[in-house]
C-alpha cells in the first residue's frame, strides 16, 4: 500500500508527479491512498511510505485528460485524486477511453469538471466588493464561499475586470489579493473577518435596480441562475422580492391600460437616421424623453453595431448643471444608464464632497454608444475617434437646448472636445469657467483617469484637484441661484 500526501488540496503538480511515478512502477490504483498535508489521515491507511523510485520510461495521456484533471483536482470530492489516478491507469491501455461517455469514471470526471467551472462562473457573478478604508486609500474586500477550490482559478478574472482597484476576496479556503500588479494567495479566514455593510451596498442595489428589467423577468430562471445559497452575501438580494412584486404590478397595469402605438422597429440601414442625425438643436429641440427615444435608433456612426443600446443622458430636465462624460463603459452599456460603473462611483463620491447632488444634475456622455474591442470575455474600452464624437454631437446640442443648464462640466478630453467643439488640453484649461455660446463650461479630468493612476499619492492629489474643480462648479451654481 502507498500513501501519497499532497502539499495542498489543489496540488496538481504534486498529484501529476506522484501519479506518473506510481504508474511507471505499475502500482495498481487500489494500492494507493491519497491524502492532503494537514488533512485527516485515512482510518485504515498503511504507514505513509516514500514515492516509488523514479523509473525510466514514459507514457502519454491525451491533452484533454490533463485539462480535465486540472479542473477536477479543484473539486471538493475527497475521492478525486484516486479517481484521476484510476483513469490515468486505464488510459494507458485504452487511449480513447475519454470518448466513452457511458463509462462511469469518464462520466464522473466530466461531471466534476463541469461542477468546478460552474462554481467558477458563480464566483465571477456573485462576488460583491465592499469598500474599506478611506477615499483614495480605499481597499475593496469581498467574502465568498465557493463550493469547490476555485479561488485561484477565478481570481485572474477579477484582476482584469477590477484592474484599477486593490481588492481582496476572502474565503474559508484561501484568500486572493490584488494590489494592481499581481495576485497573492494567503490562507483562508473566518467569515467574521469579512467586512459588513458599507456604502457600496447602496451602489450595488442602485445598479441592480437599474438593470432589472420587469419585461424580461423569469422568476424560475432567475432563481436557478442565482441560487438562494448566494443571497446572504449579495446586497441586492434584499431587493429581489420587492422588484418581483413591482414587476408583477407593472405587468398588471400594462395589461389593464389601453394599447399604445408600437415603437418603430430600429432600422438597420444608415440613411434615414443619418439624415436625422444631422439635425441641429434649433431644428429639433424636444423633451429629453423624446430625444432619448429618437436616439435609441441612432445610426449616425458605426458604434451602434456592437453596442447593446444607446446610453442617453439622464437627470431632471430642470437641472442647472450638466455633466458630460466620454462614452458609456461596459456596465453603462448593459444598464442603459450613464456613469453607473466604477467611474460613476468615483464621480458620485467627488460630487458629494464638492456639495453637488447628482440627483439634481443631468448626466450624459459625448458619445452615446460603447466603443470597445473584445478580449476574451472582457470588452476593452476604446477611445472614441473624432468622426464618432462629431457624429454624436447633435445629441449633446439637443440635450443642451432641452435642459438649458447654467453650467456644463466636461469630464476629460473627449467631453471637452465635444462641448467646446475643438481639441482642448485639460491641464491648460481646467479650474476656471469658459464661456461657450452663452453657457459657462468647466473642464476637468475624467474620473476613470483617477482610477487608472497607479501611484497612490498621485491618485490622492489628483482626486483632490478633481474635487476642487467640482467645487468651482458648485460655487458658481450657488452664486447664479442667488442672482436669479
Ligand atoms: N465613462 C464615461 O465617460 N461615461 C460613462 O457613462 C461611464 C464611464
Amino acid at each position: 500500500m502507498h500513501t501519497i500526501t499532497l502539499d495542498s488540496a489543489t496540488d496538481f503538480d504534486g498529484w501529476r508527479k506522484a501519479a506518473r511515478l506510481l504508474a511507471l512502477n505499475d502500482v495498481q490504483p487500489q494500492d494507493v491512498t491519497w491524502t492532503v498535508r494537514g488533512g485527516e489521515p485515512e482510518l485504515f491507511a498503511a504507514e505513509m511510505d516514500e514515492l516509488p523510485e523514479a523509473t525510466e520510461g514514459t507514457f502519454n495521456v491525451p491533452a484533454k485528460f490533463v485539462e480535465l484533471a486540472k479542473a477536477v483536482i479543484l473539486h471538493r470530492n475527497p475521492e478525486r485524486f484516486a479517481l484521476l489516478y484510476r483513469l490515468l491507469w486505464r488510459l494507458r491501455g485504452h487511449h480513447d477511453l475519454l470518448n466513452a461517455a457511458t463509462d462511469a469514471d469518464v462520466a464522473e470526471i466530466n461531471a466534476m469538471a463541469r461542477a468546478v467551472h460552474r462554481d467558477e462562473h458563480k464566483m465571477h457573478a456573485f462576488v460583491r466588493f465592499r469598500e474599506i478604508g478611506r477615499e483614495q486609500k480605499a481597499h475593496y474586500v469581498a467574502w465568498f464561499e465557493p463550493e469547490h477550490h476555485i479561488v485561484e482559478l477565478a481570481a485572474p478574472f477579477f484582476a482584469k475586470r477590477f484592474a484599477d482597484m486593490p481588492w481582496s476576496i476572502l474565503t474559508p479556503d484561501v484568500c486572493a489579493h490584488w494590489d494592481g500588479h499581481e495576485i497573492a494567495i494567503t490562507p483562508g479566514v473566518a467569515r467574521s473577518e469579512a467586512p459588513g455593510e458599507d456604502r457600496l451596498e447602496e451602489t450595488w442595489r442602485r445598479y441592480y435596480a437599474a438593470i432589472f428589467n420587469p419585461a424580461r423577468l423569469k422568476v424560475k430562471a432567475m432563481q436557478t441562475e442565482m441560487p438562494q445559497k448566494y443571497w446572504r452575501n449579495l446586497p441586492e438580494a434584499s431587493m429581489i422580492k420587492p422588484l418581483i412584486e413591482s414587476a408583477e404590478r407593472a405587468t398588471s397595469t400594462m395589461i389593464a391600460n389601453e394599447p399604445t402605438e408600437p415603437h418603430k422597429p430600429q432600422q438597420r440601414q444608415d440613411a434615414p437616421m443619418a439624415s436625422k442625425a444631422r439635425k441641429t438643436a434649433d431644428e429639433t429641440t424636444g423633451t429629453i424623453e423624446q430625444l432619448r427615444e429618437e436616439a435609441a435608433g441612432c445610426r449616425a456612426c458605426p458604434l451602434w453595431k456592437n453596442a447593446t443600446q444607446t446610453v442617453f443622458g439622464e437627470g431632471p430636465q430642470t437641472a442647472s448643471i450638466m455633466l458630460v462624460g466620454e462614452q458609456p463603459g461596459d456596465k453603462e452599456d448593459l444598464a442603459g444608464k450613464p456613469f453607473v460603473g466604477p467611474a460613476g462611483l468615483m464621480l458620485d463620491r467627488a460630487l458629494g464632497e464638492a456639495g453637488i447632488d447628482r440627483r439634481k444634475a443631468y448626466v450624459t456622455n459625448a458619445v452615446k454608444h460603447f466603443k470597445f474591442v473584445p478580449r476574451g470575455k472582457i470588452r476593452l474600452h476604446q477611445k472614441p475617434a473624432t468622426p464618432e464624437i462629431r457624429a454624436c454631437r447633435q445629441w449633446y446640442e439637443r440635450e443642451l437646448a432641452a435642459i438649458k443648464p447654467d453650467l456644463v462640466v466636461a469630464l476629460g478630453a473627449t467631453a471637452a472636445q465635444s462641448v467646446l467643439g475643438k481639441i482642448t488640453p485639460i491641464n491648460r484649461n481646467r479650474g476656471h469657467l469658459i464661456e461657450q455660446d452663452g453657457t459657462k463650461v468647466l473642464v476637468t479630468v475624467h474620473p476613470s483617469y483617477l482610477l487608472r493612476l497607479p501611484d497612490e499619492n498621485a491618485k490622492a492629489l489628483e482626486y483632490q484637484r478633481f474635487v476642487d474643480d467640482l467645487k468651482i462648479a458648485a460655487g458658481w451654481l450657488r452664486r447664479s441661484a442667488r442672482a436669479a
